[in-house]
């Protein structure tokens, strides 16, 4: 299957295998990412997800398989995958004793990129941060901080973008935020490889999404490819596409309706979603 419309992908994984100590946690993970896409990998809680970015940004080395970042072999070119390459963590990295501004030319003048107080200004006013850029960031809210963390790995333009987690820990109205924030870098042609637990999140942002199952890739496609996994919905009240998260927990097992991890936590008002009444289940989409 062609996943990069023919061009030279911009991250390509081939039989990445990786064990700590007897835990085989990645076990032949095969995906590539297409230039200037957005690309999610989908896992619940000790997935894997973490360890592939990992072994993509060369902090960690595979047992086996190969991975190329930016056309560069991770194991043998690490030095180019680096200046490739930006990685955000789920923990924001920002100096909370600098202002917004101090920060990203802090980070400018780490990379030596000239004019750092310009390229600061750029950032700042791209991610709506122009008038907090000169207040310190233990002021920002969660969603500024993210989108401040954001801005600081795009410092010096690397072609493909890392986010690990980008959204884990943030209130629905700071998530929004920083999903405008990488929809704003793949519209710049940024290749941007995001892990998440959150299926909305892939739903919403991820021009292809792949689910990191027991150590490998169980399915992997554009949403609309993913949703013919599953037979048409059952009609009886409302019909209505299957989500994500009907997608995932048909492929993964468990559920909310059998004891696996529900995205909604409190109590549904009213009986009209019976269980596996999937034609007519609305899933938490607050704040669209
Ligand atoms: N350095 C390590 N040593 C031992 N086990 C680890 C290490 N890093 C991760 N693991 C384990 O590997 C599994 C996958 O971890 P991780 O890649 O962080 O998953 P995810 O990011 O999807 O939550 C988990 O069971 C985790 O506990
Ligand atoms: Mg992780």
């Amino acid at each position: 299957m062609t996943t990069t419309g023919g061009r030279a992908p911009a991250i390509h994984v081939q039989g990445l295998e990786k064990s700590y100590k007897k835990l085989s946690v990645l076990r032949g993970v095969d995906f590539d990412v297409a230039p200037g896409s957005i690309f999610a990998l989908l896992g619940s809680n000790g997935a894997g997800k973490t360890t592939v970015v990992n072994i993509l940004s060369t902090l960690l080395r595979a047992d086996a398989g190969t991975a190329t970042v930016n056309g560069f072999d991770v194991a043998a070119n690490g030095a180019e995958v680096r200046e490739s390459i930006s990685l955000t963590g789920q923990f924001a990295a920002v100096d909370e004793i600098l202002t917004g501004r101090e920060n990203l030319a802090l980070v400018a003048r780490l990379r030596r990129v000239q004019d750092p107080g310009r390229v600061a200004d750029e950032l700042l006013e791209r991610f709506s941060l122009t008038d907090a850029g000169g207040r310190r960031t233990a002021t920002y809210s969660g969603g500024m901080r993210r989108r401040l963390d954001i801005a600081m790995s795009l410092v010096g333009n690397p072609p493909v973008i890392f986010l690990d987690e980008p959204t884990t820990g943030l209130d629905p109205q700071a998530r929004l935020e920083v999903w405008d924030a990488v929809r704003e870098l793949a519209g710049r042609g940024t290749t941007v490889l995001l892990t998440t637990q959150h299926l909305e999140e892939a739903e919403h942002l991820a021009d292809r999404i792949a689910i990191l199952h027991e150590g490998r890739i169980i399915v992997n496609g554009t949403l609309d490819e993913l949703r013919r996994l599953l037979p048409p919905a059952k009609v009886e009240y409302v019909e209505k596409q299957p989500t994500l998260e009907d997608i995932f927990f048909a492929l993964v097992g468990g559920g909310p309706e059998n004891g696996g991890p529900a995205n909604s936590g409190g109590p549904e008002n009213g009986d009209e979603n019976t269980p596996g009444d999937r034609g007519a289940r609305t899933t938490t989409k607050e704040q669209r």
